[in-house]
């Protein structure tokens, strides 16, 4: 009994009152705390966006290094868990890793899981933004047999990322380029949250039910895997691979508009902005430093995604329906020219968005009065029966 509002895809249910992001759809404004996402992508980095999306205002200088400080206390994780990776295939893909990975860490703090006491909240915050790094990197290291990488708590979060991800045990001193670092931070950066995103608002559903912040994490790990979410960056890169040569380009933009053809550009398109997404700008910039530095810009890969870009912005198809290139489609640009295997990318937007995701569950387990996520649904089954015994039935 009681009645409700019938709104599949939540288009238009407010689920929580937030103070942490703001999307101005219209407008392309993105909003972290106030301030704006450009201003962050350009002056700021991946730390001090921590900083200020899980306690609401920029650092002091103090601040900041001992907030630094404390994430590189918690970068290492348990010993034991190399044995969680053996136990995969190497072939695996690297968010079925993550997702099992990320959710046994519960197993492992089992002395800061009150959820009610903010100081093991706080805990679990950190060791969740500083070992979700490690982790993808492991996830990565494992399935090119390589060894792992202890983390190199004298450098950067993005900077360490690319060291554990890339460098050799064999090469000291091994340090990545820092316009790589800068287009790995702003990545970074630019995917820490979103509002209440699918994969934020799976965290939040969880984390209602009183789950511990791993399990949340995890499951909000599972649901930015798809292709529709997370998932695009992959997607949109092999897109960009099968169309393989501008010549091939309209093929794909006429089944892009074919009613009866489920195929749609991947990187095109957004639930809310209907102007141009203002991460996409910061990352269109990114693509072409990165392309510069690496003597890339006539790699096929971003020949493809530029004639696309152009044409698809032309189109009246596209123009009509408001779909402009996401975000995704201009990282998974970088980071494959940064070297890193397709199969990685949404484990390194999952490693950004835990971010948001650990300042969005503190915020609502931070509330004076929380109530369990519980849609209801338009029943569309049969009326009530009776049970038929199987000699009788049909
Ligand atoms: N290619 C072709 N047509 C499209 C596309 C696309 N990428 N996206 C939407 N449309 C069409 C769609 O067919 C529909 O047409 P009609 O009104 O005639 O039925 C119309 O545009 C509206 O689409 P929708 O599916 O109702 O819109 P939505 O808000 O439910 O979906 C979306 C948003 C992002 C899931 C969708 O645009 C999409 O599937 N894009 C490709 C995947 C992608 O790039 N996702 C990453 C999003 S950004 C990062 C993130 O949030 O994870």
């Amino acid at each position: 009994a009681g009645y409700f509002t019938y709104d599949p895809g939540y288009v238009s249910t407010g689920a929580c009152e937030s103070k942490i992001t703001y999307i101005d759809g219209a407008k392309g404004q993105l909003l972290y705390r106030g301030y704006p996402i450009e201003q962050l992508a350009d002056n700021s980095n991946f730390e001090e966006v921590a900083y200020l999306l899980l306690n609401g205002e920029l650092p002091s200088k103090e601040q900041y290094d001992e907030f630094v400080a404390k994430i590189n206390n918690h970068t290492m994780v348990h010993e034991q868990m190399m044995s969680f990776f053996n136990g995969f295939r190497r072939d695996a893909h690297p968010m079925a890793i993550m997702v099992s990975v990320v959710g046994a860490l519960s197993a492992f703090y089992h002395d800061s899981l009150d959820i009610n006491n903010p100081q093991h909240r706080d805990i679990s915050a950190l060791r969740l933004i500083s070992k979700v790094p490690t982790i993808a990197a492991m996830c990565y290291r494992y399935s090119v047999g390589h060894p792992f990488v202890y983390p190199n708590n004298d450098m950067s979060l993005a900077e360490n990322f690319l060291n554990m991800m890339f460098s050799m045990p064999s090469e000291d001193n091994w340090k990545p380029d820092p316009v790589l670092v800068k287009a790995m931070d702003r990545i970074f950066v630019l995917h820490a949250d979103h509002e209440q995103n699918a994969s934020t608002s799976t965290v939040r559903l969880a984390g209602s039910s009183g789950a511990n912040p791993f399990a949340a994490i995890a499951s909000g790990i599972a649901c930015l895997w798809g292709p529709a979410h997370g998932g695009a960056n992959e997607a949109c890169l092999n897109m960009l691979r099968e169309i393989g040569d501008v010549k091939n380009i309209p093929e794909y933009v006429k089944r892009a508009k074919d009613k009866n053809d489920p195929f749609r550009l991947m990187g095109f398109g957004h639930r809310v902005y209907k102007n141009f997404d203002p991460r996409a700008k910061v990352m269109r910039e990114s693509a072409h430093e990165v392309l510069e530095l690496l003597g890339k810009h006539d790699d096929p890969t971003f020949k493809v995604a530029l004639e696309l870009e152009k044409i698809a912005l032309e189109d009246p198809y596209f123009v009509e329906k408001k779909l402009y290139p996401n975000v995704d489609f201009y990282s998974g640009v970088i980071l494959d020219a940064i070297g890193i295997p397709t199969n990685m990318f949404t484990v390194i937007f999952a490693l950004s968005r835990t971010v948001g995701w650990v300042s969005q569950w503190n915020e609502m387990m931070g509330e004076s009065s929380r109530k369990i996520g519980r849609p209801r649904q338009l029943y569309t089954g049969e009326k009530a029966r009776d049970y038929v015994d199987i000699s009788s039935r049909k």
